[in-house]
C-alpha cells in the first residue's frame, strides 16, 4: 500500500529516534537520563503530529539488536516503556490516539506485554492519530516470522505458492494494518536504517538530521515535513508535467 502522495503530505511518518545515549554522555550523565528525556520528546511529537497532517506515526524504540546493551540499560528502557504506557494512557485516549505495537513480544516481560495489549484494546476505536511503537522490532525478524507463518499455512494445505503475492507478504507482517511510510526520519547524524521497516520503506523518502533525539523539537519535525511536501515522488514512473 502506498501513502497518499496525491495530497503531497507525509501521511505516515516513521522515526528512528537515535542519540539518547550521546545526549546524556555529552553532559556527563548516565545513558538512561537521555532515554528519559527522549520519552519526554515523544510526548511532544505525538501531541503535534496531527496538526502537521500526520495520520500515522511509527517510532523505533527498541531493536532486536538492542538486547546487546547492558542489563541496566535494557531494564531501564523496559521500565520507561511501561511507565510511558501507564502514565500516558489517559491523555492519549483524550487526544484521540490509537496505539499499536510492532515487534516480537515473546521476549518481553509479561507485565509489559499486558500493558501493551491493554492500551491497544482501550484505544482501538480512536482515529485522530495512529501511533505505532516498535519494541523488540527488527525488519529481518519480522520477515522471518512472516515467512514461517506463511509456510505453516502452506504445510497445512491452506496456501498455494501462487498465493504468495506482494500483498500476501505485507499482510503477514506486523504492520499489516499500517500503510507504508511516506517519510522516514533518523536523528543523531547516523545515515543507516538499522533494520527498521525494510520491506515497508521500499519507496519511502528519507531524512537524516544531526539533531540528537532529546533535542528534536516539534518545530524541526514541522520543517522536515514541509520539505517533504516539495519532493517529487515517482514510484518508478515518469514525472507528470
Ligand atoms: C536511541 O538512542 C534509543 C535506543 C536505541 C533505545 P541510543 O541509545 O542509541 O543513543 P546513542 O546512539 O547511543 O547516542
Ligand atoms: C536504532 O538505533 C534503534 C532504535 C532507535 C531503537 P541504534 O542506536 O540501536 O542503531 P545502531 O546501533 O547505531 O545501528
Ligand atoms: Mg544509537
Amino acid at each position: 500500500m502506498h501513502g497518499t502522495h496525491e495530497t503531497g503530505g507525509a501521511r505516515h511518518v516513521a522515526i528512528i529516534m537515535d542519540g539518547n545515549g550521546r545526549w546524556a554522555t555529552n553532559r556527563g550523565w548516565p545513558r538512561l537520563v537521555g532515554h528519559r528525556k527522549g520519552a519526554e520528546r515523544v510526548k511532544e511529537i505525538v501531541r503535534t503530529a496531527p496538526d502537521l497532517g500526520i495520520e500515522w506515526l511509527t517510532i523505533y524504540a527498541f531493536s532486536t539488536e538492542n538486547w546487546k546493551r547492558s542489563t541496566e540499560e535494557v531494564l531501564g528502557l523496559m521500565g520507561i516503556f511501561a511507565r510511558y504506557i501507564e502514565k500516558e494512557a489517559g491523555r492519549l485516549a483524550a487526544e484521540g490516539v490509537r496505539m499499536r505495537f510492532i515487534g516480537n513480544r515473546d521476549r518481553l516481560d509479561r507485565r509489559l506485554q499486558d500493558l501493551m495489549a491493554g492500551i491497544e484494546r482501550r484505544t482501538a476505536h480512536l482515529t485522530r492519530l495512529n501511533l505505532t511503537v516498535a519494541i523488540n522490532y527488527g525488519g529481518r525478524d519480522e520477515v522471518t516470522r512472516a515467512v514461517r507463518s506463511l509456510l505453516a499455512e502452506a504445510a497445512a494445505g491452506r496456501l498455494e505458492p501462487e498465493a504468495i503475492t506482494d500483498a500476501a507478504i505485507s499482510a503477514a507482517l506486523d504492520t499489516r494494518d499500517l500503510p507504508d511510510p511516506d517519510l522516514v526520519i533518523r536523528t543523531s547524524g547516523e545515515t543507516r536504517t538499522s533494520n527498521f521497516l525494510p520491506w515497508q520503506s521500499a519507496y519511502a523518502e528519507y531524512e537524516f538530521t544531526p539533531t540528537l533525539w532529546p533535542d528534536f523539537t516539534p518545530d524541526e519535525l514541522s520543517r522536515i515535513v514541509a520539505r517533504f511536501g516539495n519532493r517529487d515522488r515517482r514510484f518508478g514512473g515518469v514525472k507528470q508535467a
